[in-house]
């Protein structure tokens, strides 16, 4: 395909992060259109497909008779593999949003599929395409602390539930509370980050409490019921067959003043902090993202970055990485088997909450 050819792709899931993040960020492409909007609910998918140009459908059938070169997955998790499968076996191209499945057993199957089937599976890991996480990992491939003996990955949110009572806090539909959601993302810059082999034991634990009522945050929505049937707060250990220890700390709602992610490195020459936020939260912490470095026995050097003045540049990034892989027909940054990786281990850490130390 020539880089002039335009690039057609589909929309996969009508609902929150497809109107607010992936739509604006595609549309703003030259030589991109979106072809068809899907949504099992007509009222969902007519309102996308209204501000796209495109064609409205509620079934496979009706989107199978529009041709198109990629989609976008970006419906509720438990439906990632069906309808990533459907496509991928098509020899359609597909961004499947994080996570990739609900359980390591699919992961392995999609992963296979879009090995056979030759198209592009993106996993939508969309935090690497930021300027403080790009800045992060070009020093530690640069060697700036060593050999990274020990990565702590922090995502904890003041009140942020994403809708309670929705798909995101049912068991069956999710794959998991904070674990499977935020996690996803901070379990993939635990591993990217440091490059990090395969686990070998593992530890974890997971906390709930009653919704907390008032002060949430505006773009989660509204509060659908109070049941939420999955954990808040989750908090793992991970040993890596390199010796690198891991530990990630997620929560929904904690006791924090304000949202915030933190990634602690610590190597043996020196050791990093970086002080951000990831998502759409209007309830930051820290005003900028800033990196604290310090060489072993030093005192530390502060890096600040720019505070984010465009929110959806790593959603841009990733849409034009996308089209680009489509367009070059060359295999994506971030691939199906860094999403399997990323599903193993949450897997292993729920397996672990449950039964105590797995070892592998
Ligand atoms: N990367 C990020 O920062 C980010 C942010 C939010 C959500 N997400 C991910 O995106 C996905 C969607 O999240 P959301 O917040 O947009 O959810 P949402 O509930 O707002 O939207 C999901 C949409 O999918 C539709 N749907 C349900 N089952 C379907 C099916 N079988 N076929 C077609 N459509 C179906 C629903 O009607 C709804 O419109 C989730 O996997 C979530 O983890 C990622």
């Amino acid at each position: 395909m020539s880089n002039t050819t335009n690039v057609s792709i589909g929309i996969i899931g009508a609902g929150w992060v497809a109107e607010h993040a992936h739509l604006p960020s595609f549309l703003s492409m030259e030589g991109v259109s979106i072809g068809a909007v899907y949504d099992t609910e007509l009222s969902r998918a007519a309102h996308l497909a209204e501000q796209a140009g495109a064609r409205a459908c509620t079934s496979l059938s009706e989107i199978d008779q529009i041709p198109l070169d990629g989609v976008l997955v970006c419906t509720p998790n438990h439906t990632h593999y069906e309808i990533a499968k459907y496509f991928l076996q098509q020899g359609i191209h597909v961004l499947c949003e994080k996570p990739m499945t609900t359980t390591a057993e699919e992961a392995v199957s999609l992963r296979r599929i879009a090995e056979v089937s030759g198209a592009v599976l993106l996993m939508g890991f969309v935090n690497r395409y930021r300027d403080d996480i790009r800045e992060l990992r070009s020093r530690i491939t640069s060697g700036h602390i060593g050999d990274v003996q020990v990565c702590e990955v922090i995502w904890r949110r003041k009140k942020g539930i994403p809708r309670p009572g929705s798909w995101f806090t049912q068991q069956k539909l999710s794959g998991g509370g904070v674990l499977i959601d935020l996690g996803s993302h901070m379990i993939d810059q635990m591993l990217f980050l440091t490059d990090a082999p395969e686990p070998v034991a593992c530890l974890a634990g997971l906390h709930s409490r009653p919704v907390q009522q008032g002060g949430y945050s505006n773009w989660l929505g509204s509060v659908e019921s109070q049941t939420v049937e999955v954990e808040d707060t989750a908090i793992g250990m991970i040993q890596f067959a390199n010796g690198m220890l891991g530990r990630i700390h997620v929560s929904w709602q904690d006791d924090v003043e304000g949202d915030a992610v933190e990634i602690h490195l610590k190597g043996n020459r020196g050791s990093m902090i970086l002080r951000t936020l990831f998502g759409f939260s209007n309830q930051g912490l820290y005003k900028q993202p800033s990196l604290q470095f310090s060489r072993a026995g030093e005192d530390p050097e502060w890096f600040t970055f720019p505070p984010k003045t465009d929110v959806l540049i790593e959603f841009r990034r990733q849409a034009q990485h996308f089209v680009d892989c489509i367009r070059e027909t060359k295999q994506p940054y971030i691939t199906a088997g860094d999403g399997e990786r990323v599903i193993r281990l949450i897997q292993l850490l729920y397996q672990s909450a449950h039964k105590g130390l797995v070892a592998t």
